[in-house]
């Protein structure tokens, strides 16, 4: 085996490689700004979010989230290890990987390593014999009993005791060299102020986490006693625990069960161990945090099928949009995902003790499939009874639906789309593709009385706020723009596309104006934007996008961050990257929208006489909508 590699010469390497290069010479970019754009290699799209930035030597896309170094992109793009990546960009950059034998530190580390397993294997051991034997015991086995829990499921996960006191471990592992400060590299102590050191967990029952072979590597620990806090404390990222990729109860589900004809993805140990007592043994939980891709493309490479459980209420089901977000990338053929909605109140532990088994079984067999789901939350969205909201409906469809790899399930959501809207599976496409609008019904014979609307269209001072994405603008005879944006973008679309670009100008505007302001599409979104803009910990473009995709925003806002508007602001040089540039434009863009009338009469006018070319439409509403949309364009001077 050839020696490591040096992290500095992987330092250096990454100095003098041209990311744009790396990329380019892979797939074809196109550069608007100082920045190169392509379709993601990583999701399937038809048009372009995927960034590449020359100045961070980054790359990120506004899709899917896929970001990374030269390194991280020869890796995913050309499936290399690391070893692999490195030595490509070597060769490109005409050097020679030095290989450095492991120094005796490097060895160290590895020892380490095998002795925090070790450790925390005996703790584990430590706090389940405990359960059994402390002399303050019988609490926590009283209430092991009153939650249900049988021995044979105590023991098959090693469920312990952690007993009251301060000092329990480092007594325990007394006679161990080392062990005072292995229990604290694993987060199983604390160091105060002081610099003394004690127990993280007191008096909790105590679950053990571990990895795929079953080494115990973090601790999940319940309170006893109603009145401490927090209910659930965990074990902190360690040398060898990472919360995001780990899943509560997946090496026990894979000892009972040989192979999974699906899995159940739930949020708390208990609903494992209540399931799994109940026979429901393919059952994993997040470790308090949200479904991640990682999770999803662990648990693919075990199951054809995910079934996910969430809470029937708010939250749950926007905890399920982001599981549906992060899956939607990661399916393939033969592949599914399910989502299992709880009735309020209840949860699997809850719900699998009053029903049993065969009614919980039933309940994962009728969970809703992801397609069912996603056009659920899509029908939600917009009303499909009209042209308008098929339109609207088809655009806000294709966020999502652009995230899925080409395949069976692609396929058959676009086929749904196109059921659904009532239009020709072509035409779906094309209206995707097209800059031209395609989703208008069929040419209606024309009205000779009303008035030509495209004019309407054209000389209204406020176009139409649109979802992101879409190419329509209500129908054939009013065409977009030719702006080369391919996106009918209002007011709204352009406020968002320069927050994105600028997230700390969100802490500048006043979010209790923007709810002052009149009502109109999208004003949610704006404001929603701007309130997490203004919490988001961390405010450079990435890492304030991905903020908001954290909260579900990923497939409405991918379009505006990756849309043409920006670029063709720009007048040169760094304009669009100037805080003070977007600042004005922000300016002028929230007083536009301030002065915009929230005119019901008229938009139910503009509905009938341009979008629905209603014949029955009196010469007195004509007169009418023309006076309204000249009052419209006066200055607001009422
Ligand atoms: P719940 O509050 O839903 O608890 O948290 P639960 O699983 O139903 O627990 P019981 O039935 O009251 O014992 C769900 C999961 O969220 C994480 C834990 O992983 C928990 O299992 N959590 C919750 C924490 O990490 N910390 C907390 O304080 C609460
Ligand atoms: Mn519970």
């Amino acid at each position: 085996m050839a020696g490591l590699i040096p992290n500095n010469f992987i330092d250096d390497l990454l100095e003098r490689t041209d990311i744009v290069e790396v990329i380019g010479h892979r797939i074809p970019l196109k550069k608007k700004g100082k920045d190169h754009w392509a379709c993601c290699p990583f999701h399937n799209e038809k048009s372009p979010s995927f960034s590449v930035n020359p100045t961070k030597q980054f790359y990120y896309c506004f899709g899917c989230g896929a970001s990374g170094t030269a390194l991280r992109f020869l890796q995913e793009y050309e499936r290399l290890s690391f070893p692999e990546a490195v030595e490509e960009l070597a060769r490109q950059a005409g050097v020679e990987v030095p290989r450095e034998e492991q120094s005796p530190a490097q060895q160290e580390r590895q020892r380490k390593q095998r002795t925090l397993y070790d450790l925390m294997g005996a703790c584990a051991d430590y706090y389940n014999h405990q359960l059994f034997h402390h002399q303050n015991a019988q609490a926590v086995q009283q209430y092991v009993l009153n939650r249900g829990l049988s021995e044979e499921v105590v023991q098959r996960y090693q469920i312990g005791y952690a007993p009251e006191g301060w000092q329990n471990l480092m007594n325990h592992f007394a006679n161990k060299d080392d062990a005072n400060e292995q229990l604290l590299a694993t987060g199983m102590t604390i160091r105060n102020d002081k610099g003394r050191e004690y127990d993280r967990f007191r008096q909790r029952l105590m679950f053990p986490i571990r990895d795929i072979r079953g080494r115990t590597i973090a601790f999940g620990g319940r309170v006893i006693n109603p009145d401490d806090k927090p209910k659930y404390l965990n074990s902190p990222e360690t040398p060898i625990y990472h919360k995001g990729n780990e899943l509560y109860g997946l090496y026990e589900a894979r000892q009972a069960l040989r192979s999974f004809d699906n899995i159940l993805i739930v949020e708390g140990y208990m609903d494992v161990v209540a399931l799994a007592q109940f026979g429901v043994k393919n059952t994993v939980a997040t470790l308090g945090t949200a479904t991640s891709r990682a999770h999803v493309q662990r648990l693919f490479k075990l199951t054809p099928e995910i079934v996910f459980c969430f809470d029937g209420d708010e939250a749950g089901r926007r905890a399920a949009l982001r599981a549906l977000e992060n899956t939607l990338a990661e399916i393939h053929d033969g592949q599914q995902a399910r989502f299992l909605f709880l009735p309020e109140g209840e949860d699997p532990d809850t719900l699998v003790r009053k029903e049993g088994h065969e009614v919980f079984m039933k309940r994962m067999r009728q969970a809703q499939s992801l397609p069912d789901f996603l056009f659920e939350h899509l029908q939600s969205q917009a009303d499909v009874s009209s042209l308008d909201g098929k339109a609207r409906l088809a655009s806000i469809a294709r966020g999502w639906i652009d995230q899925v790899p080409a395949g069976v399930l692609h396929q058959l959501l676009l086929q749904q789309l196109s059921n659904l809207v009532g239009l020709p599976l072509e035409q779906i496409l094309s209206s995707f593709e097209a800059v031209k609008p395609k989703l208008a019904a069929e040419p209606r014979p024309a009205n000779p009385e009303a008035p030509p609307p495209g004019d309407y269209w054209q000389e209204s001072p406020f176009p139409d706020d649109r979802e992101p994405g879409t190419n329509n603008s209500g129908g054939t005879y009013a065409p977009p723009k030719r702006s080369g944006l391919g996106v009918q973008f209002g007011l709204i679309h352009r406020c968002l596309a320069w927050l994105i670009r600028h997230p700390t100008l969100a802490r500048e505007l006043d979010l209790e104006q923007l709810n002052h302001l009149p009502e109109q599409a999208g004003k949610a979104l704006l404001t929603q934007v701007v309130d997490l803009l203004q919490q988001a910990p961390r405010t450079d473009l990435y890492h304030a996008f991905d903020y908001l995709c954290q909260h579900g925003l990923r497939a409405t806002l991918a379009p505006i961050a990756a849309s043409d508007y920006l670029w063709l602001e720009e007048h040169g040089g760094e304009e669009i990257n100037s805080a003070d540039r977007a600042r004005l434009e922000l300016e002028k863009l929230v007083t536009a929208l301030t002065k915009r009338a929230p005119d019901a009469e008229y938009e139910a006018l503009k509905q009938r006489i341009i979008i629905d070319r209603d014949p029955t439409v009196t010469t007195e509403e004509k007169q009418r909508f023309l006076s309204l949309q000249r009052k419209k364009k006066q200055p607001a001077n009422q």
